[in-house]
């Protein structure tokens, strides 16, 4: 099957493929998954295969309700539930205690599991026809720009999965914030959802991990997101000198600037959740423009703004 349409018909042969051990990429509200059922270690395989994702990197498993919850975690603490009851279903990964039927190769070989209830509906629909936790990454090759669309998915991996569901762009654009709550809560990722709004459910929210949860929080490599082409962060686009802005592409904040070779705006409102939503589609655009550089405006670092400018700084890792 190629994209199709997530009719109920499609979500049913996409639910079976998945329990006969396929790898079907499909939307949530923050990017385009890649999943297979977390309990079937070949599957799971064929993911860290597909994205050639290296084997350190644990995968998030993605549940429909409580109960699914419960067959990947345990020793769930009560900040835990405190979350769940705010933020699920939607794009907050938690960090818990695994449980020993999970196998190792979803943990990358941690004692715990990254855990998270998507809000979106063909997501939530999927994962129960399947009956089964889905592991699932984002659906792009390791390291480069995720997905935010069917058409991305396709273009980057299209050959090699089984089934990829169309549901348009998804709303947020940017990854899901992960928090791992024991010994303390630590912010392991910015996401669509802000550390404020997290603080006040559960109080404060270590930003530095502590030493002794280092090593249980792997994929915080500092190049991740990355266009092929050179991405450079710049503070006002206006003040870039004409000679570097030819063949340059720009993707501003709110306001264009003339001289480019090709620019996309962010939002032309101001509004860090638009520019959220647009940040990876375009920046999908910009790298196949043929563009030399893309020079990438700061964004204010306000609510899913400190998200954006966390992927513009990896995209823009040497
Ligand atoms: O929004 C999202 O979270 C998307 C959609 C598809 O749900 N998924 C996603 O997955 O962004 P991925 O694989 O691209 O990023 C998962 C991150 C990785 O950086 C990984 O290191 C971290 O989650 N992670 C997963 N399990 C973990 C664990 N047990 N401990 C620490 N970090 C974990
Ligand atoms: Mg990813």
């Amino acid at each position: 099957m190629p994209v199709v349409p997530a009719t109920s018909e499609n979500l049913d042969r996409a639910a079976a493929l998945l329990r006969s051990g396929g790898v079907v990429a499909f939307p949530t509200e923050t990017v385009y998954g890649l999943g297979a059922n977390a309990f079937d270690a070949r599957a799971v395989a064929r993911i860290f295969e597909i994205k050639a994702r290296p084997a350190f990197d644990p995968l998030i498993v993605h549940v429909s309700d409580e109960a699914m919850l419960e067959r990947v975690a345990e020793d769930v603490p009560a900040t835990a539930r405190a979350l769940i009851q705010t933020f699920w279903p939607g794009p907050l990964t938690i960090v818990l205690r695994k449980r020993a039927a999970l196998g190792d190769l979803v943990t990358a070989g941690l004692p715990t599991v990254g855990v998270r209830m998507p809000a979106h509906p063909i997501a939530r629909d999927l994962i129960e026809r399947a009956g089964t936790p889905i592991a699932a990454p984002s659906a792009n090759p390791f390291g480069y720009l995720s997905p935010t669309q069917a058409a991305h998915v396709e273009r980057m991996l299209g050959d090699r999965v089984d089934c990829i569901i169309d549901g348009g762009s998804t709303k947020h654009g940017v990854e899901s914030t992960i928090v791992m709550l024991e010994p303390r809560p630590v912010l392991l990722r910015h996401g669509a959802i802000s550390v404020e709004a997290i603080e006040a459910a559960i109080g404060p929210l270590a930003r530095e991990l502590p030493d002794e949860v280092r090593p249980l929080a792997p994929g915080r490599l500092p190049q991740h997101y990355a266009p092929h082409t050179p991405i450079r962060i710049v503070g006002d686009p206006a003040r870039v000198p004409q000679s570097e802005r030819e063949g340059a592409a720009l993707l501003a904040f709110r306001t264009p600037v003339a001289g480019y070779r090709v620019v996309r705006v962010l939002s032309t409102a101001g509004d860090p959740r638009e520019a959220g939503a647009h940040l990876f589609e375009y920046l999908h655009e910009l790298d196949a423009s043929g563009a030399v550089r893309i020079d990438a405006e700061r964004v204010p670092m306000e609510g899913i703004g400190i998200a954006i400018m966390d992927r513009l700084q990896r995209a823009g890792s040497p």
